[in-house]
């Protein structure tokens, strides 16, 4: 077990505060009391491992992380059950990716129990901005940034390892569909680049196609491979899934993880719980074209988007530069609605976790 330095700060919110902000979150707009901290150097390895007050911290301009963009980050969230107890999800999945992201930007990997350790002394200190109920949750932040001061280019030997966390509403309105523009000009990620990895960098590169998208009249952004511009990969920072046919026969797929894919943590639950409500669920390729061909002949009924923070978003229209398709009536489809059900009911401790997905904090 890691020891923890705690300084409990004694100027935060007061809980009637508190309760305002949770009753009506947003979406990442404002942050707890505290953050758990952690330093690593070359020298001293991790150490100050602490929870502190929320705060901003000094920052040098030659801080190499501002320069040469080693950040990564996680996202996971925090669900108040009807007990009162908080509970995650599948942690040591985010703990893992976390140090595969460390890995490919030559970063430091810290330890799951590193992680989980200060994932879960933040919540148990900010346990009142657990929000209850709904699609509200705590949406928790762990990032890891070089925090050596320099301009040479080379692996820092300092790095900052932080865990913040904001009570959430919804990401998107979950009654809606979300509109989608095939971005065919940029691309997300290339073969043996960082597209596996949650860095700050993919999310950078992925703004411009996203304003394109805005301009296009579109919510959200799909993805194509980089060698071909053929296979559909993810929507924004998403995974996607494709409903074939309807009712009970329905089958899903989602696109295989060929290494340009960020591996989600939701996918990958999504797989089980669609095998689980028995739909045959596969993991494969699909061209856009396919794509077009099988929503205009009704074989694809429904599209959806996946990932922590938006849990399942419906997708309801897809555009590119030549084509403009709804998918089924453009409404949030009945397999997707129901297998958002399915896994919010596991998540939030009113369906039984037969898979031992669910993990206590407080
Ligand atoms: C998530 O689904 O957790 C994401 O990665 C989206 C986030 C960047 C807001």
């Amino acid at each position: 077990m890691v020891e923890l330095i705690k300084k409990l700060n004694k100027d935060g919110r007061s809980a009637t505060e508190i309760k305002k902000i949770v009753a009506d979150p947003g979406f990442g707009k404002v942050f707890t009391d505290h953050m758990a901290s952690a330093n690593y150097s070359v020298k001293q390895g991790w150490h100050d491992v602490s929870v502190k007050p929320y705060a901003p911290f000094q920052m040098d301009p030659a801080m190499l992380a501002i320069h040469y963009g080693q950040a990564i980050f996680e996202g996971m969230k925090a669900y108040r059950w009807p007990d009162g107890s908080v509970y995650t999800f599948r942690p040591e999945m985010n703990a893992r990716r976390f140090q595969r992201s460390a890995r490919r930007l030559a970063m430091p990997e810290p330890a799951e129990d590193l992680f989980l350790t200060m994932v879960q002394k933040l919540v148990e200190t900010d346990n009142a901005y657990v929000p209850s109920g709904g699609d509200k949750s705590l949406y928790i932040r762990p990032f890891m940034f070089a925090s050596e001061v320099g301009l040479g280019v080379r692996p820092a030997t300092e790095y900052l390892f932080l865990v913040i966390a904001s009570p959430v509403g919804a990401y998107f309105d979950p009654t809606k569909a979300v509109s989608v523009w095939v971005s065919t000009e940029f691309v997300r990620a290339a073969p043996g680049g960082t597209g596996e990895a949650k860095c700050a960098g993919n999310y950078a590169a992925s703004l411009i196609a996203q304003a394109q998208a805005k301009e296009q009249g579109c919510d959200q952004v799909i993805w194509l491979d980089a060698i071909e511009r053929k296979w559909i990969e993810e929507m924004g920072g998403m995974n996607l899934f494709f409903v074939l046919g309807s009712g009970d026969e329905a089958q899903l797929l989602t696109p295989e993880l060929t290494g340009t894919l960020l591996p989600g943590v939701t996918r990958d639950s999504l797989i089980q719980l669609g095998n689980d409500l028995g739909y045959d669920t596969h993991e494969g390729k699909i061209s856009v074209d396919e794509l077009y061909e099988s929503i205009q002949s009704g074989r694809i009924t429904e599209v959806f988007a996946c990932g922590t923070a938006a849990v399942i978003a419906p997708i309801g229209e897809i555009k590119s530069a030549t084509r403009n398709i709804k998918v089924g009536d453009g409404l949030p489809g009945p397999i997707t609605m129901k297998l958002r059900k399915a896994l919010l009911d596991i998540q939030t401790g009113i369906a039984p976790d037969k898979h031992h997905w669910v993990y206590r904090l407080v």
